[in-house]
């Protein structure tokens, strides 16, 4: 049905040409009335949504089928058409309707840095064997069977389904679940049988992109699952990706394993999000609301288990302006626990997004590895740079200062900065060239700018923050990184030097890097606008020169980095910590799939380090330590998840009474007279905001073994500004399964308040039984 430009477009281009600008009056909206009740057949409620539609536009039924793009069926009930602002007002005020929400461009995207890099890794260091390798190795993946008969669904920008790379190979895969409903859609060279036992489901949804854009552009992307971009053939190998010896993203150094994190987990691709026309596709593509839920709709529909989101609202909205926060609650319901990427707005804060309580909100973090430039002055000096370029210099050529060969009408405060054609060839031929990272142009810019004036070097000064991350290499021109501190160095030696010079060595991978994770800069911040008194994100993963999996259909615009296509690439973003979690969701699923969305959440939070590999707290780029408003919980750690002790569990009614709480309601249910606090919701966090005399939330905690008998100690480590109590200290248990509940008291320290000013404090607090500790972050603020 997605193969033919839609009617509603042509209507609507008849309406008003040029298509965006004089369309403002007629746009796309979401009317949501929350969740079917079962009480019409699936063949009805196309006919209810178009009844409703036509009565608001005043119109025929069948004129009024040609304003609507989707009739949402499965779980969700809702509709997307074309409204006018005076339509979608009528709609707000109609019985049942929950919220109506207009879609608009750029509201949603995927939340990579786009970074695009070559390597070749010489070592068998994976995000799973970060942490107690051997015990990962031969414990939770052995006890999940690699997340064997799990269903993972990502909404992403296709996949690359192409086995060369192997990364979705069915070989060693069980048979496909025979509760799966989905299916294999065919399009612009995709067809069924690029779906196997590993990638079961691929469809894709693009009725909102071309009511926008008007007709996909088909040598931009493609029309099918097939994935143009790279980032959803990353993050899908990332979830469940086949174990590939000798993977490589660039074949010169040596060979590395890539491998996903649920390697026999089945994989279903809904792709939802495109290139944006008119743009270079290296940073752009959009994901459109109606699309993105109506992909939400088929995968709770088709059975997905787990739902990894790398995609996620550009700025903090309300649940009931926010469609992902709508959809991903009916997910929820049917079970399926669904993990989001926190987002790239950081290192500011309050930039979160996707912050619901029912979705996992994943920041990013490093891994132990690095990837070095040697860089060797002629004066005999060796810095060490950070570098993925495969290219080197095997001799030493002339080192100069951006600043000292640009063109003479460049002004001096952008001198050094390598912007297009503001370097003289005349002085910069034959150079290494020492630019600074700033003003419009990335790394990658800067290198072709470097090359344009026959530069033979580019050494980038990263002056803000010296992210553990490399910079973009321009196709054979060596790159390498330097700080701030190592910068004035080399201008030193340049002033110095009769005739400054230096060579790039090749670039290598080290592993062991302390300290390790270190918060990426990028990575979303808390605290949480949406609702304060939900503490997100919840969790830290690896998302900073991740390897895996890419486009093949890449080179067509990526030619100038490289002219052969690449199967394997390093990319960093919130994006690429999202799936790690969903993986080790997957492998928990597996082991213990009788447990809720919650309860898998609460075992993945409760048991995150928020100390490094070093045993120390966990630092931000500056050195300084992280807190929960970077990391929330802490930093993964999958094979503590599987026995976690004590989970705090949530039912659909805990969230439904949560939602009363905050006056927002989803569904026909009927809120308990009792007012609470959203505090109170039985999360594995907390987060009390403006906090005036006291407070007492209740927590429940569920003893999920291994042993039957158990006692567990509460241990509180308080907040600055507020005294905490729990009630009771201790909580005994004597079977599995068995449920305790306790109290928190939380009360203002007033005395601290001048000195918080308007801060939280951050504290913690912890049941421990001596084997399993399971701890939980606090943060309040006084009101
Ligand atoms: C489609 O995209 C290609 C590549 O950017 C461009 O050359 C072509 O003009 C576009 N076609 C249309 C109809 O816009
Ligand atoms: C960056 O781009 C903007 C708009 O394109 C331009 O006005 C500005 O001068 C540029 N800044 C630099 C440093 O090039
Ligand atoms: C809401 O639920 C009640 C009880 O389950 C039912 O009687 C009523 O018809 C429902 N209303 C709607 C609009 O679904």
């Amino acid at each position: 049905m997605e193969l033919a430009m839609n009617h509603v477009f042509l209507l609507f281009s008849l309406i008003c040409l040029p298509l965006l600008s004089s369309c403002v009056e007629h746009q796309v909206h979401i009317v949501h009335f929350g969740e079917h009740d079962g009480s019409k057949a699936k063949h009805e409620i196309e006919d209810y949504h178009i009844s409703h539609l036509a009565s608001v536009k005043g119109i025929e039924v069948e004129e009024a089928r040609s304003y609507l793009l989707y009739s949402y069926k499965n779980s969700i009930n809702a509709f997307a058409a074309v409204l006018t602002p005076n339509e979608a007002s009528k709609f707000s005020g109609i019985d049942g309707v929950v919220s109506v929400i207009r879609s608009e461009p750029g509201k949603y995207s995927l939340q990579t840095t786009r970074s695009w890099k070559f390597v070749g890794l010489d070592e068998e260091r994976q995000p799973w064997n970060f942490w107690d390798r051997d015990r990962l190795g031969q414990g939770l993946w052995k006890k999940a069977e690699y997340g064997r008969g799990v269903v993972v669904g990502l909404l992403d920008s296709g996949v690359w389904p192409e086995s060369e790379s192997k990364s979705f190979s069915d070989i060693e895969m069980g048979a496909i679940p025979k509760s799966w409903k989905g299916l294999c859609q065919t399009g612009q060279e995709f067809d069924s049988c690029h779906c196997n036992r590993k990638l079961i489901g691929a469809r894709f949804y693009l009725k909102g992109y071309e009511q926008h854009y008007g007709p996909l552009n088909t040598t931009l992307d493609y029309r099918s699952p097939r994935d143009v971009d790279g980032h959803g053939t990353h993050t899908a190998s990332t979830v469940g990706g086949q174990k590939v010896p000798g993977a490589s993203a660039f074949g010169r150094l040596a060979w590395g394993t890539a491998t996903g994190g649920a390697p026999l987990a089945h994989l279903a691709m809904y792709k939802v999000c495109w290139a944006i026309p008119h743009m270079t596709k290296q940073m752009e593509n959009t994901c459109f609301e109606e699309d993105i839920l109506a992909a939400l709709d088929d995968a709770i529909g088709d059975g997905v288990n787990v739902l990894s989101l790398s995609l996620g609202i550009n700025k903090p909205l309300p649940y009931t302006e926010d469609s992902l926060a709508l959809g991903t609650f009916l997910a929820m319901r049917r079970g399926i626990v669904t993990v989001c990427a926190a987002g790239n707005s950081g290192p500011v804060r309050s930039t979160l997004s996707n912050t619901a309580p029912w979705v996992m909100t994943v920041a990013a973090s490093s891994l132990d590895r690095a990837f070095v430039g040697p860089l060797m002055l002629g004066n005999g000096m060796l810095i060490e740079g950070q570098s993925v370029t495969p290219y080197s210099l095997n001799k030493f050529y002339p080192l100069a200062y951006a600043g000292d060969v640009t063109a003479t009408d460049v002004p001096g405060n952008i001198r050094d900065l390598c912007l297009p054609n503001s370097l003289s060839p005349e002085n910069a031929q034959g150079k290494i060239v020492l630019c600074a990272l700033g003003g419009n142009g990335t790394s990658f810019d800067k290198g072709l700018e470097v090359r344009r004036a026959g530069g033979v070097g580019l050494i980038i000064i990263d002056t803000v923050m010296m992210e553990p991350d490399a910079p973009t290499p321009v196709n054979c021109l060596p790159t390498t990184k330097v700080d701030f501190d190592t910068a004035i160095t080399i201008l030193n030696y340049i002033r110095s030097a009769k005739n400054p010079e230096a060579r790039i060595a090749p670039a290598e991978t080290v592993i062991g890097r302390t300290p390790a994770p270190v918060m990426a800069s990028f990575s979303s911040r808390g605290p949480n606008v949406v609702d304060p008194n939900i503490l997100k994100p919840d969790i830290t993963a690896p998302g900073l020169n991740i390897l895996a999996a890419w486009s093949e259909g890449d080179s067509v615009s990526m030619s100038e980095i490289n002219p052969r296509t690449v199967e394997y690439n390093l990319d960093s973003g919130t994006s690429m910590a999202a799936p790690h979690v969903a993986a080790a969701a997957a492998l928990l699923k597996a082991v213990h799939p009788k447990w809720s969305s919650a309860a898998i959440r609460s075992a993945l939070m409760t048991t995150a380090t928020q100390v490094n590999t070093m045993n120390m707290p966990i630092t931000e780029v500056t050195g300084n330590a992280a807190n929960s408003f970077a990391y929330g919980s802490g930093h993964l750690v999958p094979q503590r998840a599987a026995d976690p002790g004590l989970v705090y569990d949530a039912a659909f009614s805990d969230y439904q009474d949560y939602l009363c709480d905050l006056r927002v309601s989803f569904s026909n249910y009927s809120c308990p007279s009792t007012k609470t606090v959203s505090s109170n919701l039985n999360y594995p966090s907390l987060q009390i905001s403006r906090l005036t005399g006291a407070v007492t939330v209740k927590r429940t905690v569920t003893n999920v073994g291994p042993n039957h008998e158990a006692v567990y100690i509460s241990n509180v480590q308080e907040p600055r500004g507020a005294f905490v109590a729990i009630e009771p200290a201790e909580l005994s248990f004597d079977r599995i399964g068995q449920k305790r509940s306790f109290t928190i008291t939380v009360i203002a320290d007033y005395n601290m308040k001048s000195e918080l000013d308007g801060e939280y404090g951050l504290g913690w607090y912890t049941w421990t039984d001596g084997v399993h500790n399971v701890n939980s972050p606090i943060a309040v603020s006084l009101g």
